[in-house]
């Protein structure tokens, strides 16, 4: 029935929804604190977020203003940054880490109100979890009572499984995740844990030599004797020794370095950039987290060695907004080195906001200038005109790490370990059926069936395929397992190295469904900008959700059309897990594409 009485209106709030509600007087003298140039909009927007968990409409439009960004443009920007929110969230959040690791650990399993997350990053003791922002996994056997001299394993990964006593002798983790908590009695040579398992680093360590063996923040006894050399050289010189020792660029594009800094420094300007790729979102890859944690020192004598090499008058750090620990221990040993008058460049460390695009160089200037985490055509190449339109050498913290060791021992030293074509050692994430998941070193060249034995302790189960290089890379069937980690062999099977993920997967796990999980996280990673990639993810996820109805040319169409109409290596990329699945798991497509799926994995209506 109709009420017949006079309705009354609702009283109108008079707040209005970008002006700061009291209360925050804080926060907008902070936002006004900024330098008013928009470059620090990202750091302004992570500043409010950090503070309030959302970003409010007054906040964004308090940014803007003072910033002089146009709120529609800093709504732009926020949007394209997964982890900031411009909606509040419920007062407690659970993620559960949808890693292809976590994945084969059972992770699917979650609860109705939790959230996914892409990738937690400890995938050595998944599955994992994000309660609150503090990263969970299955708790472990805690420490027995130890000696005060006893060395206690501390890293993200061993954090989430224990409690590590306040009075520890505390070093980085040892690449020994899967054994965390564990601790050392002998300098840091041999791990033990509480159910008596012993473990010692396999193979000849050049990165990871003082991970888990010194104090991170006092770094080795020797830090820095490398730089005092270098600087004894000349920039010429140390440019000339890093060409010959042959690195090439550890962030997945295997670019040689000296190649890139030579560009640089034959470019005249009065400013020149080294900004630092720290940002690795890729899922599954954790190394230069691991080293920030367990060595930072040895990462910023290496960016020392770099900016005298390249005549660098800045640096810029961009370190993953998720990387807690790694930015805390960077921190304090740059603000050692400043104690200790080290720091010969001003550096600046910046912080990311999600979002595996944002790895790619360009986008990652795009987020520093302050504009949408979107990556950019070239020429120009960054190291002609990259931040701020001066000359950058974009190069990643595995990259840098290995410097200071050149400079000392020289190039043949380096050339002695991994191919001629790629010497050098590898830092690689092992995880999934391995009995032993963790980061290990092993020289360019190693058989990826040594690395899953002798690094891995063997697989946990029969391996059915093999996940290398994240959701650029490839899957491989187990006859491959004798392929060497490096780029040229991977490529000759259809694989990439990329950033040293490997995920073996049990014959149990579906390879379709796991390409199919590749292929949906590149879809939401795309950021849009070309159209080959933003349709074509979204094509080629449909066509892998129901092999049924695909015609397998349209696919093969469909992947050539991203790999040369992408703007970026992520579409260009995307259809190599594609690919490698139809070339080497011809009889688990052929089986889906009628109907079953002999894991049971893949469901249709
Ligand atoms: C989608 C995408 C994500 C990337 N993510 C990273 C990253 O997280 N860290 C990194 O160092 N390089 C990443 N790269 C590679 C960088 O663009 C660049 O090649 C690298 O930082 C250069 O340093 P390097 O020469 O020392 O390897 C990514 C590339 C693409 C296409
Ligand atoms: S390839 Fe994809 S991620 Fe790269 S610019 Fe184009 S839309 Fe963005």
């Amino acid at each position: 029935m109709l009420e017949d009485r006079p309705r009354r209106r609702a009283p109108r709030s008079t707040a209005s929804p970008t002006a700061p509600p009291p209360g925050h007087d804080d926060l907008v003298a902070r936002i006004q604190a900024y330098p008013r140039r928009r470059t620090y909009l990202l750091p302004a927007l992570i500043d409010v977020q950090h503070e309030l968990r959302w970003l409010p409409p007054w906040a964004v439009e308090a940014i803007g203003l003072h910033l002089r960004v146009p709120r529609s443009e800093v709504y732009g920007v926020a949007s394209s940054f997964p982890d900031l929110r411009l909606r509040e969230p419920p007062s407690s959040v659970v993620r559960i880490c949808q890693g292809a690791s976590c994945r084969q650990l059972g992770a699917q399993q979650v609860a109705a109100d939790a959230v996914a997350a892409d990738c937690l990053f400890i995938c050595g003791v998944g599955p994992a979890a994000e309660m609150d922002g503090t990263l969970r996994a299955a708790r472990r056997p805690p420490l027995p009572p130890l000696p005060a001299d006893t060395l206690i394993q501390d890293g993200a990964c061993t954090r989430a499984v224990a409690q590590i006593p306040a009075a520890a002798q505390r070093v980085g983790c040892a690449g020994n995740c899967w054994q965390a908590p564990a601790w050392s009695d002998d300098g840091g040579a041999t791990w033990q844990s509480a159910d008596g398992q012993r473990w010692q680093a396999p193979g000849e360590l050049r990165l990871l030599r003082n991970v888990g063996r010194i104090d991170p923040l006092a770094g080795a006894p020797t830090a820095y004797s490398a730089l005092e050399k270098a600087r004894s050289m000349g920039g010429d010189a140390v440019w000339q020794v890093v060409k010959d020792s042959g690195l090439r660029g550890r962030g997945g594009a295997y670019f040689p370095v000296g190649a890139k800094w030579e560009t640089a420094r034959n470019t005249p300007s009065a400013q020149k950039y080294l900004l630092v790729n720290a940002e690795e979102g890729e899922p599954g890859i954790y190394k230069d987290r691991h080293l920030l944690e367990g060595d930072p020192h040895r990462f910023l004598e290496g960016i020392f060695i770099a900016a005298l090499a390249i005549g660098a008058t800045d640096v810029v750090v961009f370190v993953n907004g998720e990387a807690h620990l790694a930015r805390e221990r960077l921190l304090s040993a740059l603000e050692r080195a400043r104690r200790l008058g080290i720091e010969q460049v001003p550096i600046e460390v910046r912080l990311g906001a999600g979002g595996y695009v944002l790895g790619e160089e360009t986008a990652l200037i795009n987020a520093i200038h302050g504009l949408r985490a979107e990556p950019l055509a070239r020429p120009p190449f960054p190291a002609v005109s990259g931040l701020y339109g001066c000359p950058t050498v974009i190069n990643n913290v595995e990259s840098l790490a290995n410097l200071p060791d050149i400079v000392l021992n020289g190039a043949e030293w380096f050339r002695a370990l991994g191919t001629a074509e790629n010497p050098g050692t590898k830092l690689v994430c092992l995880a999934g059926a391995v009995r032993r998941p963790g980061l290990y070193e092993v020289p360019l060249g190693t058989p990826l069936r040594a690395i899953v034995d002798e690094c891995g302790g063997g697989a946990a189960g029969a391996i059915g395929s093999i996940l290398v290089g994240g959701p650029s890379g490839s899957i491989l069937p187990p006859s491959l397992l004798d392929t060497a980690l490096d780029v040229q062999p991977l490529q000759a099977v259809g694989g990439i190295l990329g950033a040293g993920g490997i995920v073996p997967l049990t014959e149990d796990q579906c390879p379709v469904a796991a390409v199919r999980e590749l292929t949906a996280y590149n879809k939401r990673e795309s950021c849009g900008k070309c159209t080959p990639c933003r349709e074509g993810t979204v094509r080629m996820l449909d066509m892998l959700a129901d092999l049924r109805t695909t015609n397998m040319d349209t696919l093969n169409d469909l992947n050539d059309v991203l790999a040369f109409g992408s703007l970026c290596g992520l579409g260009q990329m995307a259809p190599n897990p594609v690919r490698a699945l139809v070339r080497h798991f011809p009889e688990e497509v052929a089986e889906h594409a009628r109907g079953g799926c002999r894991a049971g994995a893949c469901t249709w209506p």
